[in-house]
């Protein structure tokens, strides 16, 4: 199998150091599904694009640890939204904000920590992040999630983005 096949969703080097990379995932389950009879067909087709894939969610990477040349050696994976607004992004296209090692959620300041997705302040204190399970081989990182297949990087295009009355302007 390909590495792309394999959920390769970035290089550690391509993974930004104060901001999120964004990609995207569908439900592993659903594709399974829907390739009952070809499940292979359909999951290259989700691989390629998801152009059939009608649950496409959006996920980011965040680096958790850096060398000495500001370069991501190690990263945790989130599903894009936030805990008090499950409809509202984190990164809304232009990678999320960050401060100190925490993930910001722009619409009502929640502050949420990169490596365990704890939310530390604002009004879903207590919170944690949806995690996806990812692993990196030889400096490449990897979507090792039971529940979900990668897509591509970049934003779900088809998505009507309920984020967009946001106070945030990029
Ligand atoms: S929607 Fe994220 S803090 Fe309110």
């Amino acid at each position: 199998m390909g590495t792309d096949a394999d959920g390769r969703i970035a290089p550690l080097s391509a993974v930004p150091t104060d901001s999120t990379l964004l990609f995207r995932v569908a439900e592993r389950d659903q594709c399974e599904e829907r390739g009952s009879d070809n499940s292979e067909e359909v999951m290259t087709t989700c691989s390629d694009g998801g152009v059939d894939c009608k649950d496409e969610r959006e996920a980011l990477l965040v680096a958790t640890e850096t060398d000495d040349t500001d370069t991501a050696t190690a990263v945790s994976c989130w599903l894009n939204f936030c805990q008090h607004f499950t409809h509202i992004k984190l990164d809304k296209g232009s990678g999320a904000a960050m401060r100190d090692d925490e993930l910001i959620c722009e619409n009502h300041g929640a502050y949420f920590e990169a490596d365990s997705g704890l939310c530390t302040y604002g009004p879903c204190e207590g919170a944690t992040l949806a995690a996806l399970e990812t692993t990196v081989v030889d400096g490449d990182v990897y979507l090792a999630d039971d529940d979900y297949e990668f897509v591509g990087r970049g934003p779900v295009e088809t998505d009507g983005d309920l984020t967009s009355t946001s106070n945030v302007e990029f």
